[in-house]
């Protein structure tokens, strides 16, 4: 909802089409978000427990997602959120074949919402440029908030590339810390070093603490992904080229070799993922990202189709 919040708000799209099993909570939420109307440039706001609303979306956005019950195996995780896309994503697939499947679902440390991309892109049957994870966006705007607190300087003036996977074990590219074009390791060789008199690896801690830090206080994440997901639905919809650390199938990428997805730099237009930017990644940095790619490759063995 904070999503689609987002996206009425930021007049993203021009119809926004809701689906949830909850039917009440679904109607009461659409009516919610239409008696805002008379405030925004009109939008169609539409509600159903029923798919074919979603038919013709340029864009659908997967939120849905099953939380980890105390002392659930890892695996048993993974199959049940398998069992909620198998009952999503063929219907929205069938209903609007054109689509971009965007995937917010993230369960967890243990269930990230790269493997969910994975997921979906494997149901879905669709090229892999319009299945995108809303991955490391989030994680990148936590640290460029964190460096603007340090820097004085606003969030976006401040840049700043996390990638990998989601949530803990994000990879930050110290090499690409700028402000004006002006890198931060030019200035401070040792950023992000265990010796780095600026420790400015406590930034990176603190985005990777974040979403924990969150849900102790409230209960859940909402108001930044949502606007992430709002300005990633938007890059799409007004086929902007511009470039978002989101969640893609980087196979051939930095010496990965696996059908896995994890966050890297890409240029979003119409057709959902136009390019991957190549960084210059250290050794150190190459070697998370592939650390990774063993774990979700694994993980991603044990689904059951
Ligand atoms: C967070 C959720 C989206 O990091 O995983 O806030």
């Amino acid at each position: 909802m904070a999503a689609a919040f987002a996206i009425l708000t930021q007049h993203v799209a021009s119809e926004i089409a809701l689906v949830d099993v909850a039917e009440d909570r679904l109607k009461g939420e659409m009516m919610d978000l239409q008696h805002g109307l008379s405030f925004l440039r009109n939008v169609r706001v539409n509600a159903s427990t029923d798919y074919a609303i979603t038919a013709g979306s340029r864009i659908c956005v997967i939120t849905a997602g099953a939380r980890q019950l105390e002392g659930e195996s890892r695996l048993n995780l993974v199959q049940r959120n398998v069992d909620i896309l198998k009952h999503i994503v063929p219907k929205l697939v069938h209903h609007s074949p054109d689509t971009i499947l965007l995937v917010v679902s993230n369960p967890g440390k243990f269930l990230t919402v790269d493997i969910l991309t994975f997921v979906a892109w494997k149901l879905s049957g669709l090229p892999k440029n319009r299945v995108i994870g809303s991955g490391t966006n989030l994680d990148s705007s936590r640290f460029r908030f964190l460096m603007s607190e340090r820097m004085h300087i606003a969030p976006s003036s401040c840049h700043g590339w996390i990638i990998g996977e989601h949530g803990d074990t994000s990879v930050p590219v110290w090499s690409g810390v700028n402000i004006a074009g002006v890198k931060l390791s030019d200035l401070n060789p040792k950023i992000g070093c265990a010796d780095d008199p600026e420790n400015f690896a406590a930034l990176h801690k603190e985005v990777v603490e974040s979403a924990y830090n969150i849900i102790k206080y409230k209960g859940y994440t909402s108001w930044a992904i949502g606007t992430s997901v709002s300005v990633l639905c938007n890059a799409i919809l007004s086929n902007q080229h511009s470039c978002y650390a989101v969640s893609t199938l980087i196979n051939g990428h930095h010496g990965i070799d696996k059908d896995v997805f994890l966050s890297l730099p890409c240029v979003l237009g119409e057709n959902g993922v136009n390019f991957i930017v190549r960084q210059n990644l250290s050794d150190s940095e190459k070697n998370q990202l592939k650390k990774s790619a063993d774990t979700m490759d694994k993980v991603q063995e044990g689904i059951k189709w």
